[in-house]
């Protein structure tokens, strides 16, 4: 596998410097087109472990091999010469300690080119965020809501509502003194993200969290209604790509029915019209 190693306009110490100043833009991306089309207008890329759920079909997250991450990080990094690549450690690759997390994490860095790793959990990731960042590897968190621990949360549901929002803010307090350049807020209530954000020096990225945040982050195919299994409360959809997709697949599968696709203009003659010799197709 070949790494993008071409060095990112947009770095860590770029998005770190943004809090409370200009809001950081950010979307997921598993493909190249897709990060072609968000190069000039994001902060920073995520391929996150959704695509599981958003192109593999998986119920969870908890399925995401480094295989995958790999093949879709480096694909996306194809497409970005502007903006920052991160890459989530997929559940497993990380959680059983430093040196596991050191080796999974260089080898994102070194097999796709990504300037970054995002991975899940507060208090007790403190310990792994400070030898990553200590041994070269930029940590973005992950608290609130963190999907690859849906089985001891009982779900997918806002986290620190209660009395729970002190370990949300301790978590997101422990992993910027580790190091962390920014950290994730999910499906925190918005006063919990608001206090959050103006308790830690590193920027807060919102998802389902508060406008208040430094900066927002989407899953791609949830903001262009792609994905349309189910739409979470917080995501705003910007498209309806997905109704647009079908109706164009059932005229195709009409037209074909019909023979009335391909037409003329679709298929070759014998021998090319004199003006046609050079056309490529
Ligand atoms: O996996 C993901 O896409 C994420 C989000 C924060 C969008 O982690």
């Amino acid at each position: 596998m070949s790494a993008n190693t071409s060095t990112p306009a947009i770095t860590a110490g770029d998005i770190l410097a943004q809090k409370g100043k200009t809001p950081i833009v950010s979307l997921t991306a598993y493909t190249t087109p897709m990060a072609q089309m968000m190069d000039a207008h994001c902060d920073f890329v995520l391929v996150g472990d959704s695509v599981g759920m958003v192109l593999h079909g998986l119920p969870s997250t908890l399925g995401v091999t480094m295989e995958m991450m790999i093949l879709h990080g480096a694909a996306v990094a194809r497409g970005l010469s502007r903006a920052m690549l991160v890459i989530d450690m997929p559940f497993g690759s990380y959680e059983e300690g430093p040196q596991q997390a050191f080796g999974n994490a260089a080898r994102l860095m070194r097999e796709t080119g990504c300037a970054a790793v995002k991975l899940e959990g507060g208090v007790e990731m403190a310990e792994t965020i400070r030898f990553l960042v200590d041994r070269g590897i930029p940590v973005m968190a992950h608290v609130g809501l963190t999907p690859q621990s849906i089985n001891t949360l009982g779900g997918y549901k806002v986290q620190g509502r209660d009395a729970t929002g002190a370990a949300v803010l301790e978590g997101a307090r422990a992993v910027a003194d580790a190091g962390a350049f920014a950290v994730v807020l999910e499906k925190v209530p918005q006063k919990l993200a608001d206090e959050i954000t103006a308790a830690v020096p590193i920027p807060t990225i919102g998802i389902g969290a508060s406008a208040g945040c430094d900066g927002q982050v989407l899953v791609v195919d949830d903001m262009l209604g792609l994905f349309t299994a189910f739409k979470p409360k917080f995501v705003k959809r910007y498209g309806n790509l997905g109704v647009e997709a079908e109706a164009a697949i059932a005229d195709y599968a009409a037209e074909v029915r019909a023979r009335s696709f391909p037409a003329p203009e679709h298929v070759f003659a014998d021998q090319p019209a004199p003006d046609q010799t050079a056309s490529k197709g």
